[in-house]
Parts: structure tokens; sequence; C-alpha cells
């Protein structure tokens, strides 16, 4: 039994541990985001991707949000390279994928290519301001692409990290076989879980079989929670709050775009890969400071067919506490007034932590508040 069919039809695996490398010589350099991305690539999370973006498909994906074949695609995964490493190979060579002296994998070098990085940050991040993270690291990375199919070589330091919690797609596919899960219902989140995210899971409990909560742990913001506290407050809510069997807990190396709306449709795409059949989309998903509308995250879906997603979307208004129904609620299930509000979002419980208040336990429940005061003292 599947739960899901992958994106594209299957599951891509690109992992070689034994491929030969010692003959090669030429080699570029990743940054963070690029490893993430190669480890992707191969363990079948970004099928049908088997390597970093041709132009064609480069352009169409910012253009259409699909590759050249007509799938949804709606984030650029490209290999960016100085033009001194661009002198040094030529097209049809291997080369070595290395990040911090150590080889991760191989590139088969098909094209490099000028990207206009004005238009990619227009149509991915739809601003060019520089403010923008994700602008920013778009415009840090070097000024060309590689592209061509990879292989994984080596498995990036992350799931030695994370070792319990790391698990391709295809480990996670049988898991929720082997729990006889036939419905799964997806989580992304950069934050610790506070309590509108716990209503909004819950909430799609009810309609399914089991909650895959895959925090991402790559790249984030120097001001997002570390991703090992996070790791920490995930185990303290879970053991303490869900119901063991239906919930199954795996870190989603990416590095985050914040790229909203166009983010929301690769997580979802994604989290179809890991097997799941729902996806939850809250409020400004994949958001940053006020660049993208409240619920723009939900509306991109609309343009699209079942059959081109392949994954159903739960939307969900932005949830509060009511100090009047003493209950989370949103404004479909509450008739009270903002007055009796408690709006809750991750950048707020980041704030009150760094300032040293402790947000109560309308916010967060009190034995996540502890880790993360415990670890972001010792951060
Ligand atoms: S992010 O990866 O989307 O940036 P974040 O941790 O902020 O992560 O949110 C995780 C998920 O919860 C997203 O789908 C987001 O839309 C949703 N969400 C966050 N806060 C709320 C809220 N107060 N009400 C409804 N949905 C929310």
């Amino acid at each position: 039994m599947e739960t899901s069919i992958p994106h594209g039809g299957k599951l891509i695996d690109k992992i070689n541990f034994n491929y030969n490398i010692s003959h090669l010589n030429n080699e570029i350099e990743l940054d963070k985001m690029a490893l993430s991305d190669l480890e992707l690539i191969a363990n079948g999370a970004y099928s049908p991707l088997t390597g970093f973006l041709r132009k064609k498909d480069y352009e169409s994906v910012l253009e259409n949000m699909r590759l050249e074949n007509g799938t949804l695609w709606s984030i650029p995964i490209t290999l960016p390279l100085t033009e001194e490493t661009a002198e040094k190979i030529q097209i049809g060579d291997e080369i070595k994928l290395k990040y911090k002296n150590e080889c991760y994998g191989v590139l088969k070098l098909e094209e490099i290519y000028r990207p206009d990085k004005m238009k990619e940050a227009n149509k991915v991040f739809q601003t060019t301001d520089p403010n923008h993270p994700g602008v920013k690291k778009l415009l840090e990375r070097p000024n060309l692409y590689a592209a061509g199919p990879i292989i994984l070589t080596k498995m990036p330091s992350k799931k030695t990290e994370f070792l319990k919690y790391y698990k391709s797609p295809k480990e996670v596919r049988h898991e929720f076989i082997k729990k006889g899960w036939k419905t799964v219902v997806g989580f992304q989140t950069r934050n610790p879980v506070h309590r509108a995210h716990e209503y909004i899971q819950k909430t799609a409990l009810e309609i399914v079989d089991g909650l895959f909560l895959n925090p991402l742990v790559g790249e984030t913001k120097s001001d997002d929670v570390p991703a090992d506290i996070r790791m920490q407050s995930y185990e303290i809510l879970i053991k303490n709050y869900y119901p063991q069997n239906r919930i199954l807990l795996a870190v989603f190396t990416a590095s985050m775009r914040y790229a909203g709306p166009k983010e929301a449709i690769f997580h979802a795409l994604v989290r179809k890969n890991y097997g799941c059949t729902h996806f939850i989309v809250g409020r400004d998903h994949a958001g940053v400071g006020g660049y993208y509308g409240t619920y723009d995250s939900q509306k991109i879906f609309d343009q699209f067919s079942k059959e081109d997603l392949g994954i159903t979307i739960l939307s969900f208004e932005h949830s509060f506490y009511c100090k009047k129904c003493n209950n989370m609620a949103t404004s479909k299930t509450c008739p009270h007034t903002k007055e009796d509000h408690l709006h809750l979002s991750g950048t707020k419980v980041r704030e009150m932590l760094r300032n040293g208040v402790i947000p109560p336990p309308q916010f967060s429940r009190p034995e996540v508040v502890q880790v993360l005061i415990d670890g972001l003292k010792n951060s």
C-alpha cells in the first residue's frame, strides 16, 4: 500500500556511497543551501528532480511554476558557482561537490548559465528588496548556475546531528505503512510549536490518521530559534500533549527561503514525496516581515488542479486564544471581539523570550517555554 504517489510518479533515489570519486579532479564548492538541496534531491524529497535545474527548467519554473515537461514546481533548485570555478570545468565533466573540504556528491555537468537574479527575485519572492532574507541570500550567492544530474556519495553532517529524527522519504513512507496510516497530514515549521500550531495540527488530526511533524532544520535567518533547541521543545511537547501513536517527528533538512506562497507549494509537494496525503497551510505560511498577505500562501493553490498537486491542502484561518471562549479559536468559530483575543505567532514568542518575558500558557505550553528559556540561555 502506498500512502501517496510521489510527485512526478516515482521516488527518486540518487544515493550511492560506493561511487568512485578518486579519479575526479574538478570541484565546485557548495554553500549550506546547495548542500541541503543535494541531499534532498538524492533522497527523493525533491522528486521528480534528479539534479540541479537546467536553464529551460529554471526559466519555466520562474515563468509558469512548472518544469519544462509541465510538472508543477515552484522554487528553482540551483547550484551557484563563481566565474573562476566555471573557467576550470568543462561540459560533460563529472565534478566533485564539496563543502568545507569534504566531498558529498558528484555533478555530471550539462550546462552553465547566468541567471537574471532581479527577475528571479521578483518571480520567486515578489520583491527585489535586499532586506528580504531570501533575496539577500540570492544576491550573495555566486553569479553563475551549474546544471545536471547528481549523485550523493556521502551523507551531509546533519544526519549525525539529528540522527534519531533523520528519515528519508522512503523510510517515512515505510513508517506510515507500519502504523497503518492511510491519511497523513504534514506540518512544516521553522518555529517552536506554539498553541496556534497545536490547535491547527489537532484540528487536522480529527480528520486524518496521523500527523507528520516535519520541522525545517536547515539554514534559517539568525533570529529564528536554533534547530537543536527546537528539537528538544518538540520532544517535550509530544511527550506531554500528543497521542504517541498518532504523530511522527522527523527533520526536514532544507534551507528556508522565506518565499511565502511559492515556498508553500514547494513545502506541500515535498511532503507529498514523504507520503503525506494532506498538508497544513495556515496564516502567512513561509512568510517574513510584511512581504506577503496573510492568506496569499493559501490562495496560490487555487490555480492548480487536484491532479497537479496530488496532495490535499488544509487551509487554516489565523488562530488565537479567546479569553471569553477560554479556548483556541478562529474567526470561523469565535463570536467575540478583538479585545478578547490573544494573537500568537512564532515571532511574538521569540520576541518575548529575547526580552526575558515568559510567554503565558495561552501562548505556549509551560514545558516548551522552559526548554526554550534553558536552551536560549546556553546558546
Ligand atoms: S513557516 O515555515 O511557515 O515559516 P511557522 O512556524 O511560522 O513556519 O508556521 C508553521 C505553520 O503554521 C504554517 O503553515 C503557518 O501558516 C501556520 N501558522 C503559524 N501561526 C499561525 C496562527 N496563529 N494561526 C494559523 N496558522 C498559523
